[in-house]
């Protein structure tokens, strides 16, 4: 968790940095802080609260540096006081470090720096870095050695930047925590992540574990611990500046919403061929699944939904196939051969529980690939093969878009998988291949026409929110709760539609309103169900076509086209996007930044 930002260059930093702390706030908004070389030494300032708050206090007083670091916290050690909030910094101000990570051995660290006289203000396992390189300084090493050396007595993961007194140099290193370099002329930068400085520079080296770069005003560096010189290629990110920012939406949730025909297009280019009935998934030959005899996805939250609408097309493929929780995985994983293969669902590429089921994964033999949004992610990395979701930066901490363009590429996914261990006639995807092609047309017609404002509106003042949907429609309504919950604030419940009747049922009353999931997969049943609830009063929403049975029963209904049963639920979980969006906005409630979250969740 935690966005870090680094930047060398002419003129003054102190913009750059809270533009880019502002950018990386979706990685954590609990303190922000920068740290500037302004001539006499580091000049720091940091507070808690969100970035808004930092930048009105450095208002009130004078903060100049060409070279600095910045921080925005989501808190693991220590509560989200002022004291915690990074910049960390050294007892005289000499060293000053900003961390992304976790340092799993900072207690036996502390105590021996501790003992030795230096003194900790914080509660933070970052502190004892600048004390660390301080100490090495106070045996004698220069700067850069000092850094070193504090960096190999690390262990956990981090993402570090670090500065010190009177030289225009930064100090980084990445171990199992993001950082990347960006590089214009002149003006060189250190992020957790590109949005940090995408208005600035669309070139990027992505930092792998292992690293240490030193960033002057005459370059980068990039070197291993010891100091070898090491290749890295840089790349062009094809992100603009203007896609990173709100545009003309109130929120980036809203306008992440409806990217998605946008998303789903770039997800699916150059990957299906509808012209000649086949998908065309060229990022894995055929035969690469050769051998598979279970597959196994893991993930967590939306992407754990994502990852079950995956596992049930598969299932249906007749490919066996389950989807697990990853923070289970560890504790309760179904055995793994070399003939699983394991599929780690993660937008970011950087969930920790996500990366330690893929770590067992690949310790145990399987084969691993990971389905992710980031290039260059740690999970990208670590994963046998990865498949690029490529639906740009999602900054909302609520997924949308980036769930819809999972499912549709586990979809194309599933298709090469059971047709390698099935035989070539195995995914009978001749019906799909249209409907798939036409899934950006069909989510743009979505919301153009949503009335989920006006829905939202009309339960307002309900109590609870149920969600029910039965095959794929069953991950759409978890998807459906999760999403109304975490930006709402108001309870709201996912249930497969034949189970309300074994427990749930006996919470439902006038002021449960049931959002029901038509996919055309044995729809009477779940009109049926959506029917019971509806006897004992509750509000019926059918998410479904016009022509739907289901639209004449419901007290309410959102229109999704008529599509194929595998695509319905997708375009059903738009509709719900939508509701939850709209019901969060009449609360007033911070709808990109839900209280207690953050997007990239990297602790376990
Ligand atoms: O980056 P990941 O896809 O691995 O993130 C996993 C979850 O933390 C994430 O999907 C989370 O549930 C959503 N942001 C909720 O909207």
């Amino acid at each position: 968790m935690c966005g870090i930002i680094g930047r060398v260059g002419d003129g003054n930093a102190i913009e750059t940095l809270l533009t880019g702390l502002e950018n990386l706030e979706y990685r954590g908004y609990d303190s922000a802080g920068v740290a500037v070389q302004n001539g006499s030494g580091i000049a720091v300032q940091k507070r808690s609260g969100k970035v808004e708050e930092l930048k009105e206090t450095i208002a009130d007083r004078s903060l100049d540096g060409a070279v600095g670091i910045g921080h925005t916290r989501w808190s693991t050690h220590g509560p989200p006081t002022d004291e915690n909030a990074h910049p960390h910094t050294d007892g005289t101000q000499d060293v000053a470090v900003v961390h992304n990570g976790i340092i799993e051995n900072y207690a036996e660290l502390k105590a021996r720096l501790a003992k030795r006289g230096y003194e900790f203000t914080s509660d933070t396992d970052t502190e004892v870095i600048p004390h660390l390189i301080q100490y090495y300084l106070d045996e004698g090493y220069e700067n850069e050695t000092a850094f070193r050396r504090a960096i190999d007595e690390l262990e956990g993961s981090y993402a570090v930047t670090a500065m010190c007194s009177g030289e225009h140099v930064l100090y980084a290193a990445r171990q199992g925590s993001p950082l990347v370099v960006g590089m214009e002329d002149g003006e060189y930068f250190l992020a957790s992540d590109v949005p940090a400085f995408l208005e600035y520079t669309e070139t990027v080296v992505y930092l792998e574990d292992g690293d240490v770069v030193i960033v002057d005003e005459e370059g980068v560096e990039f070197t291993d611990l010891e100091g070898n010189p090491i290749a890295r290629e840089s790349e062009t990110v094809d992100w603009d500046p203007e896609q990173a920012g709100k545009g003309e939406f109130d929120h980036f949730m809203l306008k992440e919403i409806h990217e998605q025909p946008t998303a789903l297009a770039q997800a699916i280019e150059g990957r299906i061929d509808p012209e000649n009935g086949r998908i065309a998934l060229s990022d894995f030959d055929p035969g690469t699944f050769e051998g598979i005899e279970a597959v196994q996805l893991v993930a967590c939250g939306t992407s754990y939904h994502a990852a079950l609408y995956g596992s049930l097309f598969l299932n249906q493929a007749g490919v066996r196939s389950t989807a697990l929780l990853a923070n289970e995985y560890s504790v309760a994983a179904p055995p793994i051969d070399e003939n699983t293969l394991v599929i780690a669902v993660t937008q970011s590429g950087e969930t920790a529980d996500t990366l330690n089921a893929l770590r067992r994964a690949n310790r145990e033999g399987a084969n691993t690939v990971t389905v992710s949004n980031v290039v260059g992610s740690t999970a990208a990395r670590e994963a046998d093969d990865a498949l690029f979701i490529r639906a740009g930066p999602e900054i909302g901490v609520a997924a949308t878009k980036t769930f819809s363009s999972q499912a549709v590429m586990l979809t194309l996914l599933g298709d090469r998988i059971a047709r390698d261990v099935r035989g070539e006639s195995a995914a009978d995807l001749e019906s799909l291949l249209p409907e798939l092609a036409s899934i950006p047309d069909r989510v743009e017609r979505v919301l153009e026409t949503s009335t989920a404002d006006r829905i939202a509106q009309r339960y307002e003042d309900s109590e609870s929110y149920f969600f029910i949907g039965r095959g794929l429609g069953f991950p759409v309504a978890l998807e459906g709760a999760l999403k109304f919950k975490e930006i709402t604030y108001e309870h709201a419940e996912g249930f497969a539609s034949g189970e309300l009747k074994h427990g749930p049922l006996a919470l439902v009353t006038p002021k449960t309103p049931v959002f029901a999931i038509f996919t055309g997969d044995e729809d009477e049943k779940t009109l049926k169900n959506a029917e019971e609830a509806q006897t004992r009063g509750a509000p019926v929403v059918a998410v479904c076509p016009d022509d739907h049975r289901a639209a004449d029963v419901a007290d309410e209904h959102l229109w999704i086209p008529n599509t194929e049963p595998d695509l319905a639920g997708l375009l059903a979980n738009v509709q719900l996007q939508l509701v939850s969006y709209h019901a969060a906005d009449l609360l007033d409630r911070p709808i990109d930044k839900p209280r207690n979250l953050a997007k990239s969740v990297t602790v376990e």
